[in-house]
């Protein structure tokens, strides 16, 4: 167990050893982030530096339902924290009823993420990111487009100029600072209080069950490959932070469809390759982080798995029906002949991911009726 503990501080350590003094130049006061001791902080962009009023401010918003123009919706609906964060519709629906063609993701430890959403190379910054949810037609969600003014008058009301005020001194009210709280507060979600995070890092020896440890020595094994992908203390390889500088490559395409036998996703979602244009993207998507994976079902891009099991069974066939035979999936999805037990050791390690301190954290909770 001892050995174990060790190898995890190599896999931080193999991430660290990049940096040498890459301080941000000007960090006003600095924000105290929660995180385990000797772990990285996040890189957070210069022009929107973490600060509490922003992240207060930050919070209201998100769980606000005036940011929708209908005042229908506000982030929290989909963004539900005893479910990670994340919702149990299989697809996201918007403030006007409109499906969106993806499964809502978790929000936690965003800020490490290097890649932004399912499948997009190009969005790194929340502050663009979030654009997409608040602006976006196609499909609408909060449906803000066409009601700017009148979106934005409701936020000189109650105690929100006091707030603003706080968050950006002397500034007006402006959707830019609208945005530049939303991302602050996103980011100070992190999350590291997890039974796993209490055996690899705090040094609790009986945070895992026997049976846990079995299963993550097989998630962690070359046999069940799956730490490729979803590998360093985010589990997932979309990872950046200030003391690491490796460009992982996080898209992969796991064998889910086979269209046409060349390996072809259903025309509603092909994943990177609509970004990217090129013909090996066909398929790829971000491989997720896995904290937090007990409760947010159902999985998947497009929520086509519905529970934890049946994803474990994905991986042990090796892709799903055609998916299986289709000539772009990845190589380390090849199909695992697991036990019973194996299979329940895999679902318990998982289960040591979830972080229920973070799921009821009053500091990221709603306020009951938000308006
Ligand atoms: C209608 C439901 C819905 C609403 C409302 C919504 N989201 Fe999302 N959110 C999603 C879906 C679906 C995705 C995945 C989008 C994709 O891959 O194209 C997502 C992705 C994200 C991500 C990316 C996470 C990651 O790991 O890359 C962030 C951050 C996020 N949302 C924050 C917000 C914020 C902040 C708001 C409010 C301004 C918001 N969302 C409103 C459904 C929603
Ligand atoms: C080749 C890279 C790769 C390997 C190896 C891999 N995964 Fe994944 N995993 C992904 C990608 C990419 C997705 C998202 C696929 C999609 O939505 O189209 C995913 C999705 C998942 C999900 C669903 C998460 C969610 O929030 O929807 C779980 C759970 C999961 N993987 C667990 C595992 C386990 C357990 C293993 C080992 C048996 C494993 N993965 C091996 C890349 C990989």
């Amino acid at each position: 167990m001892v050995l174990r503990k060790e190898f995890f501080a190599l896999v931080l350590f193999a991430e660290i050893v990049t940096l040498t003094g890459c301080a941000e130049p000007e960090a006003p006061k600095p924000y105290q982030w929660n995180l385990p001791e000797n772990f990285p902080e996040p890189i957070v962009p210069t022009d929107n530096p973490m600060s509490e009023a922003k992240v207060r401010l930050g919070k209201k918003l998100f769980y606000d339902k005036q940011l929708s123009f209908n005042q229908a919706m506000s982030c929290g609906t989909c963004h539900i924290q005893s479910l990670g964060f994340a919702e149990s519709k299989t697809v996201a629906v918007g403030s006007t009823g409109q499906s969106h063609r993806r499964n809502t993701q978790p929000l936690l430890n965003v800020a490490y993420n290097s890649n932004l959403t399912w499948a997009h190379s190009g969005l790194t910054q929340l502050e663009q990111q979030i654009l997409l949810p608040m602006f976006g037609e196609e499909p609408i969600e909060l449906g803000i487009t066409g009601h700017e003014e009148e979106v934005l008058e409701r936020f000189d009301r109650g105690d929100y100029p006091e707030l603003f005020e706080g968050a950006f001194p002397g500034e007006p009210i402006t959707f830019n600072n609208v945005v530049k709280a939303l991302a602050s507060f996103v980011r100070s979600m992190v999350s590291f209080n997890s039974d796993f995070d209490r055996y690899a890092y705090q040094g609790d020896d009986n945070a895992l069950s026997e049976s846990q440890i079995r299963g993550m020595n097989l998630f962690f094994s070359e046999r069940f490959e799956c730490f490729h992908c979803h590998g360093g203390f985010n589990f997932t390889q979309s990872s950046k932070h200030e003391q690491q500088q490796l460009d992982l490559k996080p898209f992969h395409n796991t064998g889910l469809y086979n269209e046409d036998g060349e390996g072809a996703y259903p025309d509603i979602d092909q994943g990177l390759i609509e970004i990217s244009r090129r013909d090996k993207d066909m398929g790829r998507f971000r491989a997720p982080t896995l904290r937090n994976v007990t409760v947010t079902a159902p999985y998947m891009h497009d929520g086509s798995i519905e529970t934890l099991a049946d994803v474990i069974d994905f991986y042990a066939k090796g892709g799903r029906r055609e998916g299986i035979s289709s000539p772009l999936k990845n190589a380390f999805i090849k199909g695992i002949d697991m036990t019973d037990e194996e299979r329940q050791d895999l679902l318990n390690f998982l289960e040591s991911l979830t972080d229920e301190t973070f799921n009821t954290d009053p500091q990221f909770a709603g306020f009951g009726t938000s308006h």
